[in-house]
């Protein structure tokens, strides 16, 4: 059994993007910049959007935080992200969700210039996602991708089973995984809470990308012998032992499904830090193509 280690591979990218960070402000340009709007003050959202600013410095991006009250209207939010579209300075920028009730995401998606979508959610970039064309692909998906391309894990043929069918995750590594070329070319089943079998196809999938959001789900007697797992989960469940009185469990019940696969992620350090890798990716494939 082999852990498949996103913190590793994580710092691999960022070394990799530091390098380049370091030839374009040598050359006398500016370094790519990244803006992550924030809306209100969701725990895990603030979380996420300290990460993805420090990910920036680590390898030598600007960044720019921008927190705007729960109370924002979405013309508000609209007009803001009018002002980073034209922004000649920004590179990319990310709206952290989920965002307050009384705001309509998919609008507030739309409204994001394609070329600066580095989370990859705009409905022309998913549709050329989908199409094969060079785009933005959405971090977490992305992330998945590069680890199993890093460790030259086989997927032609594979049957890969994907539960969840999120915008986020589910859907477009489905996508991804169907496509024909490395690391692709497999026989997709996508799951979901109305799926009647789950158990039956998890017994028969050579490749498991759990993204439910339920925590220890998926345990080892549902799992083949030799089977490959990407646990997508990130959740807390409360623990007093823990001085925190909670710990981060994924979507897979690590310790019976370990003793089966070939390769697990862990949770923590697995699919997560992959996920923000992948952002500062994109940032820089959209400084490239705005200012090459
Ligand atoms: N919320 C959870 N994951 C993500 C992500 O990848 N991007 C954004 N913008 N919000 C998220």
């Amino acid at each position: 059994m082999i852990t498949l280690d996103g913190n590793k591979t994580a710092k691999d990218i960022k070394d990799e993007l530091a390098v380049e960070v370091k030839e374009i402000t040598k050359a006398g340009q500016r370094p790519p910049h990244l803006v992550a709007v924030l809306v209100g003050n969701n725990g895990a959202s603030v979380t996420y959007v300290n990460w993805k600013v420090k990910d920036c410095e680590e390898v030598g991006y600007k960044s720019t935080l921008l927190k705007l009250s729960d109370t924002v209207s979405e013309k508000e939010l609209l007009d803001e992200i009018e002002r980073l579209n034209e922004d000649d300075g920004v590179d990319g920028f990310i709206v952290q969700l989920p965002l307050p009730k009384h705001i309509d995401e998919q609008n507030v998606i739309r409204a994001i210039k394609p070329e600066k979508d580095v989370d990859g959610f705009h409905p022309e970039n998913v549709g050329k996602m989908a199409l094969n064309l060079p785009t933005f692909l959405p971090a977490t998906p992305a992330g998945i991708i590069e680890l199993l391309d890093r460790y030259n894990i086989e997927t032609g043929g594979k049957h890969c089973v994907v539960v969840g069918r999120s915008h986020i995750v589910g859907m477009p590594i489905s996508v991804l995984m169907s496509q024909n070329h490395y690391p692709g070319n497999c026989t997709v089943t996508i799951t979901h809470s109305r799926t009647r079998n789950l158990e039956k196809l998890l017994k028969e999938a050579d490749i498991i990308i759990a993204a439910l959001g339920k925590p220890d789900f998926v345990t080892g007697e549902m799992v083949k012998k030799g089977a490959v797992v990407i646990d997508v989960g990130i959740s807390r469940v409360p623990d007093t032992t823990k001085k925190s009185g909670y710990r981060i469990a994924g979507d897979v019940h690590f310790e019976s499904v370990s003793k089966k696969s070939s390769f697990i992620t862990p949770v923590p350090g697995g699919v997560g830090p992959m996920t923000r890798a992948m952002l500062l990716k994109n940032t820089m494939l959209a400084y490239k193509m705005r200012t090459h």
